[in-house]
C-alpha cells in the first residue's frame, strides 16, 4: 500500500459490551468495527473524489445550499438529494462548514479547505485484506459513485442504473448474512424479535423480506432456541416477485416443516387491499423496510392494526445517531427517486431515509405503540461510539 498509512478504527469503548443489553457481544468485535469504519471512510473518500470531478470547491467559496449549488453548477433538480448527501459528508469530515440557511431552511455550506486527497485504492485494498466479506459494500459504493456525474447532468435515472438487471447479483450479495456490514441489522432485529416473542404458540408477519436474509436469521435463532415448533404461521411478504421467489426457494429448503407462507404485501397500501387480516399476528417483523414507506406514520398505524393485543412490531433499521450524521449506504440510496420521494414532516419525518432514535420513538409512540424500546440502547451508546448505526425499534400494541 502506498500514499497513506493504514486506516485505524476509532478505539472501541471498553464498556461497549456492558451497554448492549439483550444483544450478544461477539458480533461487535474490533474487527467488525474496523470493517464498518473502513466502509464509512471509503464513502467519505468517494465524496472527496466526486467533489473534485463535479468541480464543487470553486463554487463553495460562497456559502450555498444543495439547491443553490445545483443551480450554480447547472445540475438537474433530481440530483439535489444526492448532492445534499455529499455536502453533509464533506461537512462531517471538516472540509465544509455549515454557514447559515437558505430561504427554505436548508443548510448552506462553505469550503474551509484545504481539500485532502482521497485514497480509495488504498482503503479498498486494506478493506478487502481485512475482510473480503465487505466487498459488496465497496462495490455498491463504486456503482453509485460512478453514477453521480451522469445523474447530475440528467443523463440517467438512479433506478435505471442501480436497479438494472445487471446488478441483481450485487444486491443479493449486499442484503446477505454473509456480508457482515449488512448482516448486523438482521442479528440485532432477530435477537430483539426473539426476546419479545410470546411464550407458547405465535404467528409472525414479515414485511419487505427481500430474498430472505432477515427471515433466515430469525428462523435460525428460533431454531437455536428450540422454538421453531411454536410457530403457528410465518407469513413472509415481499412485493418483488423475483426476490420473493428466491426467498421461498431458499427458506423452504433450509427450514422444511416450518409453516411458511409467501405473499406480496405493500406497506403503502391500506389493510383491506392486502391478504392479511387485522389483529392476526403476535410479531410484525421488518428489517430495513419501514423507512421506505411513503407515508410512514400511516404505514405504522396500519401495522399496529395487524398486531394482536400485546403483540410487538420490531423494525430493524439503519439508524442515524445524530441529526446530519452521514451513513455510507445513503450514497447509494439517495440516488433513488423512490427512496427520497416520501412524505416529510418536521417532527415525525424530517428527512427521507435513515432516521434518529428520537424520531423513531416519536413515530412508534404516535402510532399507538407502548412501550417503545430501542435495541440496543443507542441513545447511550452513541456517546461512547459514534458508528453504531444499527438498531431495532420495538413497539407493543397495548393489551
Ligand atoms: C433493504 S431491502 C430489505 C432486505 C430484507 N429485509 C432482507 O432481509 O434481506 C428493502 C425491501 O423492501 C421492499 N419494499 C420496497 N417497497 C416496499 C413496500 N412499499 N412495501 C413492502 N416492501 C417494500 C423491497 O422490495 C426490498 O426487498
Amino acid at each position: 500500500m502506498t500514499g497513506m498509512p493504514a486506516f485505524i478504527a476509532t478505539p472501541s469503548p471498553p464498556d461497549l459490551a456492558g451497554v448492549l443489553g439483550e444483544l450478544p457481544p461477539e458480533p461487535f468485535s474490533e474487527h467488525f468495527q474496523l470493517c464498518v469504519e473502513l466502509v464509512e471512510r471509503y464513502a467519505g473518500d468517494w465524496a472527496l473524489a466526486l467533489a473534485a470531478e463535479l468541480a464543487l470547491a470553486p463554487a463553495l467559496a460562497d456559502a450555498l445550499s444543495a439547491n443553490e449549488l445545483a443551480a450554480r453548477r447547472g445540475f438537474v433538480p433530481g440530483f439535489v438529494p444526492a448532492l445534499q448527501g455529499l455536502l453533509r459528508r464533506l461537512a462531517a469530515d471538516g472540509v465544509l462548514a455549515v454557514a447559515g440557511q437558505d430561504g427554505t431552511g436548508a443548510p448552506r455550506y462553505r469550503a474551509v479547505g484545504p481539500w485532502p486527497s482521497e485514497h480509495r485504492a488504498e482503503l479498498r485494498a486494506q478493506g478487502l485484506a481485512t475482510d473480503p466479506g465487505i466487498a459488496p459494500s465497496l462495490e455498491l459504493l463504486d456503482l453509485a459513485g460512478g453514477l453521480y456525474p451522469p445523474l447530475a447532468r440528467g443523463e440517467v435515472r438512479g433506478e435505471q442504473v442501480l436497479l438494472g438487471a445487471g446488478h441483481v447479483g450485487l444486491w443479493g450479495e449486499y442484503f446477505s448474512n454473509r456480508h457482515p456490514v449488512y448482516a448486523i441489522n438482521n442479528v440485532i432485529a432477530a435477537v430483539a424479535a426473539l426476546t419479545r416473542a410470546p411464550a407458547g404458540r405465535f404467528a409472525v408477519l414479515e414485511l419487505g423480506a427481500g430474498a430472505g436474509s432477515a427471515t433466515e436469521e430469525l428462523l435460525a435463532r428460533l431454531e437455536q432456541a428450540g422454538r421453531l415448533g411454536d410457530l403457528t404461521r410465518y407469513e413472509v411478504t415481499e412485493p418483488s416477485t423475483f426476490f420473493r421467489r428466491r426467498a421461498e426457494r431458499a427458506l423452504r429448503s433450509r427450514f422444511p416443516g416450518v409453516p411458511l407462507s409467501f405473499s406480496a404485501l405493500d406497506i403503502d397500501l391500506p389493510l383491506d387491499a392486502t391478504a392479511t387480516a387485522a389483529g392476526e399476528f403476535d410479531l410484525v417483523f421488518a428489517v430495513n423496510v419501514l423507512h421506505v414507506a411513503r407515508d410512514l406514520p400511516a404505514a405504522l398505524a396500519r401495522l399496529r392494526e395487524r398486531l394482536a393485543p400485546g403483540g410487538w412490531l420490531v423494525g430493524g433499521e439503519c439508524i442515524r445517531l445524530f441529526p446530519g450524521q452521514p451513513i455510507a449506504a445513503e450514497m447509494v440510496f439517495l440516488a433513488l427517486e423512490g427512496f427520497v420521494g416520501v412524505e416529510l414532516d418536521p417532527e415525525r419525518r424530517p428527512e427521507p431515509g435513515f432516521l434518529t432514535p428520537e424520531v423513531w420513538r416519536r413515530l412508534f409512540t404516535g402510532a399507538g405503540l407502548a412501550p417503545v424500546e430501542l435495541v440496543p440502547d443507542l441513545e447511550r451508546i452513541r456517546d461512547l461510539y459514534p458508528f453504531f448505526n444499527s438498531g431495532a425499534i420495538c413497539g407493543r400494541r397495548p393489551l
